[in-house]
């Protein structure tokens, strides 16, 4: 079976479902952002994991082809990660040519929430360096996400997943990503 791959927004809370239904369930999740930062960090790219996505295209690129190898070499893990990944240069391929190849995708999902709900995540959230996006660029990034992913479900013939991750709906996000994942 190829790799399951969890997408989102940042602030959508793929990690807090994805964290929920590890869990829940014994699931092993490898997050994507966190190798790339560890290969980062290790050749003195970024300091923060919110540093990367401001590199330039082809360093990130260098760096998320060396994650999708390591990823690759975990065996059957779930992949958080980003379906784009937005950068000062325009919307970068989360799943590019090579990380396909080499996770093989059966099975893509997108986990959505309402474009204000992300928002106001965002700004609670002081973990984290996040982007200060408008309501209307948060709508327009989960659009260029199903875009995107539907180019990855043509290129692979994974099969692709809607789940709403709605304020206060943690558990239900989980379950219907269990649903599709377990
Ligand atoms: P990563 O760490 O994955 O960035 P991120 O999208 O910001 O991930 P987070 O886990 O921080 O956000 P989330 O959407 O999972 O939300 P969270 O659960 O925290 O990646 C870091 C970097 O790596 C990227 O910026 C990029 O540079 C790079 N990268 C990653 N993949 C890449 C790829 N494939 N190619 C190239 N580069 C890549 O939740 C957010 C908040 O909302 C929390 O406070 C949480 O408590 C709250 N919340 C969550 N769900 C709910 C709910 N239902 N109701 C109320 N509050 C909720």
């Amino acid at each position: 079976m190829g790799a399951i791959i969890v997408t989102g927004i940042p602030g959508v809370g793929k990690t807090t479902v994805m964290e929920a239904a590890a869990k829940a369930r014994g699931l092993r999740v490898a997050v994507f952002g966190t190798v790339m930062f560890e290969v980062a960090q290790a050749e003195g790219l970024a300091k923060a994991r919110d540093d990367m996505r401001k590199l330039a295209p082809d360093v990130q690129k260098s760096i998320q082809r060396e994650a999708a190898v390591r990823i690759a070499a975990m065996g059957q893990v779930i992949v958080d990660t980003h379906c784009t990944v937005k950068t000062p240069k325009g919307y970068l391929p989360g799943l590019p040519a090579w990380v396909l190849d080499a996770l093989k995708p059966s099975v893509i999902v997108l986990v959505e929430a309402a474009d204000a709900d992300i928002h106001r995540r965002r700004a609670n959230d002081a973990t984290r360096k996040r982007d200060e996006d408008s309501i209307e660029a948060i709508r327009e990034h989960q659009e260029y996400n199903r875009r995107f992913a539907a180019a990855y479900a043509t290129l692979t013939g994974a099969t692709v997943h809607t789940v709403r991750n709605d304020d206060g709906q943690v558990e239900r996000a989980m379950k219907d990503i269990l649903a599709v994942v377990a």
